[in-house]
């Protein structure tokens, strides 16, 4: 199991030693948590670059950034040029097909591994037919829009069936799961089927945050 340490609460003083500290506390990934105040209320479009910028020059760790925004392309074609490891998008932003598989190829043709993010409220049926052509599903454990949430634990439901499916269909996908997520509820989200775990609050609110990282880790 991987930790992607979500970098939204990161307090703006001193981020550049923040991100150092989280880097030397063993995260796998920084999550990078971009929202454009229309798809989600919250706007953090521009500190999230600032934060993608500086970790692209003080970091070989991956960058895991997830649009909660609505011009999904716009946003991408901002980021491509800092070589993230993956850029998820949310599918209730893209409802039509042909957008859809374009967004894959773009990223594809830019060497960006391909995330789908779904809602609490959204059903597995509107992205299954996507899962061949995409490196990750991003299954949000809280409603999109704020860190410090409590994890909804209906979403652990949808984990397992997104789990079954791809297993039955012997599709190779990572498991991404996002919101809620610390020391006391990690074994359920990974036991439903996980294999990298989002945190925000729980790590970077942390005393050590190496220490909240090892505790994820040693479930
Ligand atoms: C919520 C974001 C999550 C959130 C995680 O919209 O996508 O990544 O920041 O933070 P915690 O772990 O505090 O819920
Ligand atoms: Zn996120």
């Amino acid at each position: 199991m991987e930790i992607s340490t979500s970098v939204l609460n990161v307090k703006k003083d001193n981020y550049v030693h923040t991100f150092y500290n989280l880097e030397t506390a063993k995260t796998d990934y920084f999550h990078i948590d971009v929202m454009d105040g229309k798809f989600v209320e919250n706007n953090t479009a521009e500190l999230m670059r600032e934060y993608a910028v500086a970790l692209s020059h003080i970091t070989t760790l991956g960058l895991d950034v997830h649009l909660m925004v609505e011009n999904v392309e716009e946003f991408i074609d901002e980021y491509i040029d800092l070589e993230p490891r993956i850029i998820t998008f949310h599918i209730e932003a893209v409802k039509d097909k042909e957008r859809i598989l374009n967004i894959i190829d773009d990223l594809k043709s830019n060497n960006i591994r391909v995330g789908l993010a779904i809602n609490p409220a959204s059903n597995l049926e509107e992205i299954k037919e996507y899962l061949p052509l995409i490196h990750m599903v991003l299954v949000m454990t809280v409603v999109p829009g704020k860190g410090g949430q409590a994890l909804i634990p209906e979403t652990l439901e949808k984990i397992k069936e997104l789990k079954k499916y791809i297993t039955e269909n012997n599709i190779d996908i990572d498991i991404e799961a996002d919101g809620g997520i610390k020391d006391i509820n990690v074994k359920d989200v990974v036991d439903a089927g996980a294999n990298i775990i989002v945190a925000g609050s729980y790590i970077v609110n942390a005393e050590n945050p190496k220490e909240a990282i090892e505790k994820l880790k040693n479930i």
